[in-house]
């Protein structure tokens, strides 16, 4: 009998829990197929990673290459470079055992007799001999991407490189590193880019402005919402797989309470299973209610947290409070001081954009939170007591 899992919650979820999104998954797997480099832009904790994974082991399943890299876990220009090589040799040499810690150990290795027979028909490691300097670690990232494409030529398959959390990549050699990358990017033909970020408004600006070197590379695609028909039918699924069953009005206050944040759902949804499974199989009404209120009790560190930052922006907490109301942010204030609040509270994933003018929360049990602890109201759930 196969594992059973309940609500996945963390950066890989596996396949049968990933939902499509109205088909954006597809389309974003076709066009990295056919060699179109994507950035998929979206707020915090809304699903980048999950996605491009699902659509990376798609990739596989379809014999292209596939490589990723998590930017937000490396420190320096050494370690990207020095990752960079070790898994773009892995193409050729199958995984090593553990990372190396540096590159010279890294060549040791890679030197064995076994190891570099594999890696001669593309020419490895001719930058790396004879003058130290070679050993720079930008030369040493160029190598890697460039080699990275010489392995695809010549096995003559596509390569799709995943470049998670790309917003690190100001921190880690700004408008530097970026010329490089778009130059190497730029001249490849069979090796295609999944960049994926959690600053929207940062990302904009790398893909987006005239004066950045990645301006138009790759197109710039938002992760669209999962709707709430798609939650529905996941969840009805999900609980007839464990032989239990969900009520139409518990599955509604889910939704509603949570905004169909990705996150915060299925985190709740993790909590209203074992509640459930403990009594009778049925998700009730008020176990989601009460599933609820556990969800925000495992969540109030993290938005104790927010709220700090938001403390810590000039104007933030006015802006915020507004919104929460549904009144109009600009009220009695500086305009210029407001849209600069709203840009920070954009940038740390707080807000987005709606429409023109209009903002709404990036996590709708934030925006809950806020009314209940700062605004006083008197119950969590309050509209959602009929
Ligand atoms: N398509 C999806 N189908 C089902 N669940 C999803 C989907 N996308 C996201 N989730 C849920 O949301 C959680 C957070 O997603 P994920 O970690 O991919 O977001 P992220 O945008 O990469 O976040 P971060 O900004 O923290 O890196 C996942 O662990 C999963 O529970
Ligand atoms: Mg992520």
């Amino acid at each position: 009998m196969a594992i059973q899992r309940g609500f996945p919650r963390g950066r890989i979820i596996p396949s049968d829990d990933v939902i499509e999104r109205h088909g954006f998954l597809k389309k974003l797997e076709d066009h990295l197929y056919y060699g179109d480099s994507i950035m998929l832009a979206s707020p915090r904790r809304t699903g980048k990673s999950s996605v491009a994974s699902e659509v990376m082991r798609r990739l596989s399943a379809r014999g292209c290459y596939t490589l990723d890299m998590d930017l937000l876990h490396i420190v320096n220009i050494e370690r990207f470079a020095l990752q960079a090589l070790e898994k773009v040799t892995q193409l050729r040499t199958g995984k090593l055992e553990s990372m190396t810690h540096s590159l010279h150990d890294f060549l040791r290795w890679i030197a064995k007799p076994d190891l570099s027979i594999k890696m001669q028909d593309v020419e490895f490691g001719l930058r790396f001999h004879g003058d130290p300097k070679e050993m720079d670690p930008w030369n040493v990232l160029q190598e890697a991407f460039e080699m990275a494409e010489r392995i695809a030529m010549k096995d003559d398959r596509r390569l799709v490189f995943l470049l998670d959390e790309f917003q690190e990549i100001d921190q880690l050699g700004g408008e530097r590193l970026l010329r490089l990358l778009r130059s190497v990017f730029q001249r490849q033909e069979n090796t295609t880019y999944l960049f994926s970020g959690s600053e929207p408004s940062m990302m904009k600006t790398i893909f987006a402005d005239h004066r950045q070197a990645f301006y138009r590379f790759a197109a710039i695609w938002s992760l669209p919402e999962i709707t709430p028909d798609e939650w529905q039918a996941y969840i009805a699924k999900k609980f007839t797989q464990f032989g239990m069953s969900a009520e139409d009005r518990a599955i509604e206050l889910l939704i509603r309470a949570t905004g169909g944040h990705p996150y915060c759902m299925m985190a709740t949804l993790s909590i209203a299973f074992f509640d459930a499974k403990d009594s009778a199989m049925v998700l009730t009404r008020p176990i989601a209610e009460e599933s609820l209120h556990q969800a925000f009790d495992q969540l109030d560190a993290v938005y104790e947290n927010l709220w700090r930052r938001v403390s810590e922006i000039s104007l933030g907490e006015e802006v915020l409070a507004a919104l929460v109301e549904g009144n109009p942010p600009y009220r009695g204030n500086n305009p210029t001081a407001v849209q600069r609040a709203i840009d920070s509270l954009i940038k740390t994933s707080i807000i987005i954009r709606a429409s023109r003018g209009r903002y709404r929360f990036v996590e709708p049990m934030f925006q809950r939170w806020i009314k209940y602890k700062i605004g006083g109201q008197l119950d969590l759930l309050d509209e959602f007591w009929i």
